[in-house]
Order: C-alpha cells, then structure tokens, then sequence
C-alpha cells in the first residue's frame, strides 16, 4: 500500500478529483467538493453499487426519499434520544472531542471503548493520563453526549416554527415507503429496497480528509424477509458486500469483518467490513440484522399497520429487515487508496499511477493527437467516442507528460493519433497499467473500450 493521507490529498486537490469545501473564504471544516473527475469517479462507484444492489437483484427496488422527514420519523426511530456522542472539552485549550476516539488512539486501537460506559471511559481518560491531541493536556470535563442530528426550523411565522431535521441516515426513508413499495411493485418478502442519497451527521472528527465528514452520501439496502430466514440473510448480505468490493479491485488482504462487540438493543447480529485506510484499519460499511425493530416501532408512531400479508398462506407477520449500509464517499476514499501506486520507470522518474477499475475512472479514454496539426482527425474520434462514454482531449505538452498526466486521474486507456492515422485510418492504444501499445482500425475502438469497462 503507496498510498498516504497527505499524497491523496494533494493528489485530489491538484488534478481536480477533491477540493477543500469554500476554499476561498478559508474552508469549512470537514466539508470537501468534488471537481470534475472526482464527481465522475463517485458517480460511476455509486452507479457500480446501484448496478449491483438494485439493477441486477431479482428482487430489489430503488427509491429516493426526502432528506426532510416528519419529526416523529427521528421519534420512533430513537434518533432524537439516542443518537449522540460521548464528548469532552480539554479544560486547557478548549478543543472539543470524543471520548472514544481520544481512547482508541491512546492505546492504538488495543481498547474498545465501544464497549465501555461513560464513567468507564472518563476513568480510563484519568488513569491513564490520555492527552489532548491539540495541546498535549491531560484535563478534560466530564463526559457530555451531544446530539448528532443537525437541526432546522419550518414554519411560515416565526412563533410557528417547527424543529425539523437534516436526516442523519437514508435507512428511514426506507423504512417508511415499506408498504408503499411492497404494495405499487406486488413484490413478495423477501424483497429489498435501495437508496443512494444525503446524510447529515454534526460530528467531531479528527480531520480525516473525506472519511469522516458532516454531509455525506449513504448507499443503504434494507432486506425484508420473514423471521426464521433472517440469518441466512444476513451470512448472504455479508458476503454479498465483500465480493462487491473484490469485484472493484479490492485486495482481499486488505479487508476484514469485523463483528460488533456491543449490539443496539433490538439488533440480533452485527458486522463491519473494515478496510487498511491510510489512518489505519477502519469501518468501510456495516451489515445489520435489525430484526422487526424499525417497522414496529414505526408502526407504533404512526399508527399505521405495517404488517405484511403473505398472499398465499394469509399470514401476517412484520418483516425482519438486514441492513447493508456504506458511505459513497469512505467508499471513494478507500478506491483512491487502493488505487494509487508508484512506479520506477526504467529512466528513473516515479510514475504516479491510480489503478482503478476501468468503470470506475472518470475518463474511460484520452484522446491524444501527437501533433496539434492532427487535431482535426482527433477531434473527430472525440466526438465519436464521447456519445458512448466519457473522454477526454489533450493536445498540450509533450506526449510522456500527457500520458503521466492521465495515469494520474486513472484514465485506463490512451489513443494516439498519429500520421500513418489519416492514411490507414488506425491509432494506437495504451495500457494505462502495462504502457503496453497496440494498434487499432478506429471503428473498433468503441466496441474494445465497451467491452473492458464493464463491470
Ligand atoms: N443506517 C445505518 C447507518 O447509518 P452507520 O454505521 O452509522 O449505519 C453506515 O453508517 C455507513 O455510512 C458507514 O459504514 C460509513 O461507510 C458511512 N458513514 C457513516 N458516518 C459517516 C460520516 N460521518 N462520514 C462519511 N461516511 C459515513
């Protein structure tokens, strides 16, 4: 692993894949902006994950629901009153932090606070005389939880206004559309529904470039099925999130499981897939099996029956649901991970290479007259090519330099239009991973590139 938070940082920020979020005015901490090739590449993750979770499942259906929901939505899902973090101020220099991540970085991940309470974790804060990572005090308040939810009003007077709030998960839209779904598709448990969108969460976090941040996007899969199959279920969701990601070009060495040690109330079972990021091993994504929890108890609130009828035996019953969650964006962050590498070249420069899945990349292809004078020809094959997929055109520069260039944002495969190209109407393609060149007749670019960014 050649990849470092520092190099993928300046990386992303130098070649338009992530920028600091409002920049000019200083930046707004743990906030980024995605550029032009870092919106493609999330979109194509997010678009893989879709492919495979929504599209390809028998079974499965896609919906994209409010970021705004009805207050009793966070009321029955036990957001308002549970939803928080164990938080301390250093007494010294004011700085705000976790309890628990001030514990797993003192002992190196040795320690799990997760299973700790509070005055465990203050005890363990004091006997071991954990310092604050901002002044290198030991002095810290006691504990104090503080809501993860970030807050907003609605209402047309300002004596009306409601309290209503950025959801701080997509799970719940998920949950709500439950019979919604299962009645307008006739679809029979099991069955999933599947979500890519927005979430909001007002946490501390070390800094961890877009691994933890305030505004994120979630890409959740909840799976209905009848008790009694729940942990068939749950096995089949965990296998299905590791293979997705081997299926990405994921080293298998570099993923783990990782089962809870501490279970929410209602949960039967719980697991995270871990990845070896840059910080360390870390939660990529979390497999649940929620039981019957989230519909009962929004049967509960609402007061609406949530149960399901089995159409051939006429059983009711409300449905166990297991949970596969990922962020789009720590999945970003984990792709540019194992994607980046160095390279010695054989005149002794380092090639800066990023190994992404061809679908993933941004550009599937760049389109390089070797001459400016050859434009015309190239931009031809641009266009051409540009209705299937996205390209790119450069003309700038030596040919080595555009070709580094690309290798940096991952481009999989370069055509060269050179002079023998208005003659035999062929160009030649690169390799992005083995700078292997071959010759081609123009028309069989499109149906070569199609075939090797499938995914
Ligand atoms: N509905 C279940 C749920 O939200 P979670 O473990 O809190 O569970 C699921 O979040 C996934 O969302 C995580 O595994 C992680 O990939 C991503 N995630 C959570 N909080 C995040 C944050 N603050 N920034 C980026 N990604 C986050």
């Amino acid at each position: 692993m050649k990849a470092t938070m520092d190099k993928l940082v300046n990386l992303c920020k130098g070649r338009g894949i992530i920028f600091p979020g409002s920049e000019i005015y200083g930046g707004m901490g743990n906030t980024w902006d995605y550029g032009p090739i870092g919106v493609e590449i999330k979109n194509n993750i997010k678009r893989a994950w879709w492919k495979r979770f929504v599209q390809e499942s028998d079974n499965s259906y896609g919906i994209d629901a409010a970021i705004l929901m009805n207050s009793r939505v966070w009321e029955a899902s036990g957001h308002t009153t549970s939803f928080s973090d164990p938080k301390m101020d250093c007494k010294f220099c004011k700085t705000r932090h976790r309890a628990d991540n001030l514990i797993e970085a003192h002992s190196k991940g040795k320690v799990n606070p997760d299973t700790m309470t509070n005055e465990e974790m203050e005890a363990y804060i004091r006997e071991h005389h954990v310092t604050c990572p901002k002044c290198g005090k030991s002095d810290f308040t006691p504990i104090r939880t503080f809501n993860l939810m970030f807050e907003t009003s609605r209402g047309v007077t300002e004596e009306g206004q409601n309290t209503i709030y950025l959801r701080p998960e997509t799970a719940q839209g998920e949950f709500v559309n439950f019979l919604n779904v299962q009645r307008t598709t006739r679809a029979k448990v099991p069955f999933g529904i599947g979500q890519i969108g927005k979430a909001f969460r007002n946490e501390i976090t070390p800094g961890n470039f877009i691994f933890r941040t305030i505004e994120f996007e979630q890409m959740e899969h909840q799976w209905f099925c009848k008790k009694g199959t729940d942990s068939e279920y749950y096995n089949y969701f965990k296998k299905a999130a590791w293979d997705f990601l081997l299926d990405l070009g994921f080293d298998p060495e570099h993923l783990r499981y990782k089962d809870h040690d501490k279970l929410a109330h209602y949960a039967k079972a719980a697991c995270d897939i871990q990845y070896l990021f840059p910080i360390g091993w870390s939660e990529l994504n979390g497999i649940h099996n929620r039981t019957d929890y989230d519909l009962s108890r929004h049967s509960e609130f609402s007061g609406k029956n949530m149960e399901y009828t089995d159409p051939v035996t006429g059983e009711k019953y409300i449905p166990y649901v297991i949970e596969y969650s990922i962020g789009a964006d720590r999945l970003m962050l984990a792709v540019l991970t194992e994607a980046y590498d160095e390279e010695t070249l054989d005149n002794g420069e380092t090639r800066v290479v990023m190994r992404f899945h061809p679908a993933v990349a941004a550009y599937k292809v760049a389109i390089l007259p070797l001459q400016k004078n050859l434009g015309e020809k190239a931009r031809e094959i641009y266009k051409k090519l540009a209705k299937s997929f996205m390209c790119t055109y450069d003309e700038a520069g030596s040919i080595g330099k555009r070709y580094r260039r690309q290798d940096e944002i991952g481009t999989p495969f370069c055509v060269t239009v050179d002079f023998d190209t208005a003659n035999d109407n062929t160009v030649t393609v690169r390799d992005r991973d083995t700078m292997e060149q071959i010759r081609m007749p123009i028309d069989q670019l499109e149906s070569y590139i199609t075939d090797k960014i499938k995914f």
